[in-house]
């Protein structure tokens, strides 16, 4: 594969402040190279600099050049929590909500995640492979260049082996949600988990990375998210939470206490936790889409990244409570809603986003080394990422050095 020269940018812009996970004052402080180049070699980012310094840098002859005059640069961006890979929609459930319905109703009245389940199971290996296909294409158009996905639209032996399989033929990081809901053919959690964890578990833990649970009053309990957590972590499994979405429930003490990589929403998170997770590894992961399409509280961003506490930020795709693949739309309501700076919106989704995924030694930033991961804007200014709210500047993605997507 010939090397690839990305020149003439107005801007290189990468999150700096040490070694990953970013905390505190760390998370704010970028590189920005003005009027500079990117070139990689293979899979791999070679060099960064300065227009004024590429005769240094050695181009080999064969290099593919990419024209960067008027647009900037920035780190492939990396979506640490979605449920990309689901069938079908909830439209119906969505104008049912606007018309006032709760998200926790539906779920209560067997729609909500059921229904998607009900979509999901009856899709087959190839329809989930198709619609995967089509929103990983969504994902790619708005600059996210790394994906993970989560199970949990299955519920069954069959059908979350099959979400995993998928995810990770699409290149994408898979998570085993096994514990999300109790599908309708069980009576209770418990018996629900006596199958998921005796069956499923052994088979998941081949294919996936991390296990995942939503630990919430109508889906799993502190104890039952325990046993789960206990359980995959004993079959080598990361682990992560779907936390204090509607209710504090014990879900960060659980977190710190098992030494998951990520508690994830923080919607109803008060002092306490946030406290907590300021004097931990676990990284708190922020969903913003979720907050505004339920009318949620947002998360207390601020308070956690004041506290020192690793904060990332996350889509959470999936066709309920965020029916949105754009990490520019998160990275908006970042800088709006949660407090952020574009500077710190950026490095949660990239650097940070890496960490959680287990991967910020390789990607989240352009510096020699990482993968050739890399998002041209069709602005000289980076920063319209945050500003535009729903703005298209996203206008060439490159993925270990190639070229995959183009406006
Ligand atoms: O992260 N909270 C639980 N799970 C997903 C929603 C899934 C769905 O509504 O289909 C979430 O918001
Ligand atoms: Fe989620």
């Amino acid at each position: 594969m010939p090397a690839l020269l990305v020149r003439d940018l107005e801007q290189v812009v990468t999150p700096a402040g040490g070694p990953a996970p970013l905390r505190g004052r760390a998370l704010g402080e970028l590189a920005v190279v003005e009027r500079g180049y990117v070139l990689c070699d293979g899979d791999r980012i070679a060099r960064v600099g300065p227009m004024a310094e590429l005769a240094a840098a050695h181009v080999p002859a064969d290099a593919v050049e990419l024209d960067g005059r008027g647009c900037s640069a920035v780190p492939g961006l990396v979506d640490c929590h979605t449920h990309a890979c689901f069938a079908g929609d909830r439209v119906e459930e969505f104008a049912l909500r606007a018309g006032g319905a709760s998200y926790e109703e539906l779920h209560a009245s067997g729609g909500g995640i059921l229904a998607t389940v009900s979509a999901t199971r009856a899709a087959g290996e190839d329809g989930l492979a198709h619609a995967l296909e089509r929103h990983r294409g969504w994902m790619l158009a708005h600059g996210t260049t790394t994906f993970e996905a989560k199970s949990g639209y299955g519920l069954d032996r069959e059908t979350e082996l099959a979400q995993l399989r998928a995810v990770a033929a699409a290149g994408g990081v898979p998570t085993w949600l096994g514990a999300h809901a109790v599908p309708p053919e069980f009576p209770d959690a418990d018996a629900y988990l006596d199958e998921a964890l005796g069956r499923v578990l052994p088979e998941a833990a081949k294919v996936a990375e991390a296990a995942d649970v939503f630990l919430e009053r109508g889906a799993f309990d502190a104890a039952q998210a325990r046993r789960y957590l206990e359980a995959c972590a004993a079959a080598g499994l990361a682990l992560r939470l779907h936390a204090d979405q509607f209710t504090e429930a014990g879900g960060i003490p659980l977190a710190v206490e098992l030494g998951a990589r990520s508690v994830d929403h923080l919607e109803a998170t008060g002092p306490d936790g946030v406290r907590v997770l300021g004097a931990s590894d676990v990284a708190a992961v922020l969903l913003p889409v979720a907050a505004l399409t339920l009318g949620r509280p947002m998360p207390p961003a601020r308070a956690l990244v004041d506290a020192g506490a690793v904060v990332a930020l996350a889509t959470d795709f999936n066709p309920g409570s965020a029916f949105c693949e754009s990490l520019p739309v998160v990275m908006s309501l970042a800088c709006t809603q949660l407090g952020l700076s574009p500077a710190e919106a950026l490095a949660a989704c990239t650097v940070n986003a890496a960490h959680v995924l287990g991967r910020a030694d390789r990607l989240g930033r352009l510096a020699p080394g990482y993968s050739a991961d890399v998002v041209l804007l069709n602005v000289s200014d980076w920063r319209y990422l945050a500003y535009h709210l729903g703005g298209e500047h996203v206008a060439v993605v490159v993925k270990e050095g190639r070229v995959v997507w183009e406006r």
